[in-house]
């Protein structure tokens, strides 16, 4: 069975008008959307989604941007998905990043950097059944 995994368009790139690019971006590599939807996170979806990052310095405000305004929430599907998707992502730091990347070739912020992928297929697992409750 096909892989897949959780791709956020996080507030920042909304905001910016860069979901177009992103889903072409994804969608030019060959993966496919399975899921598909704007929303703006309570505090208590972003902390749980979040979660592993609580003890951070940074969790702080990571929550009040991730719930500063819509994010458009993905599920994408196709071959080591969880793995393509960060590959076409690029480093977490968009200022490091290689030049051809999401981040690498359309960010500058460490924290808004424009999209999250899920880091493994347990990851993904849970990040879509936090999101996509009905999702098989
Ligand atoms: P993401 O891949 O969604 O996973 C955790 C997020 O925390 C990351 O992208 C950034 O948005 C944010 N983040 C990671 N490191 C830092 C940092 N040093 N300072 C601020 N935000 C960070």
């Amino acid at each position: 069975a096909p892989e897949r995994t959780l791709v956020l368009v996080k507030p920042d790139g909304v905001a910016r008008g860069l979901v177009g690019e992103v889903i072409s971006r994804l969608e030019a590599k060959g993966l496919r959307l399975v899921a598909a939807e704007l929303r703006t996170l309570t505090r208590d979806v972003a902390e749980e989604h979040y979660g592993e990052h609580r003890e951070r310095p940074f969790f702080g405000s990571l929550v009040d941007f991730i719930t500063g305004g819509p994010l458009l929430a993905l599920v994408v599907e196709g071959p080591r998905a969880v793995e393509a998707f960060r590959a076409l992502a690029g480093a977490t730091d968009p200022v490091t990043a290689a030049p051809g990347t999401i981040r690498g070739d359309l960010g500058l912020e460490v924290q808004e950097n424009i999209v999250h992928g899920s880091d493994s297929p347990e990851s993904a697992a849970r990040e879509i059944g936090l999101f996509f409750p009905g999702l098989g």
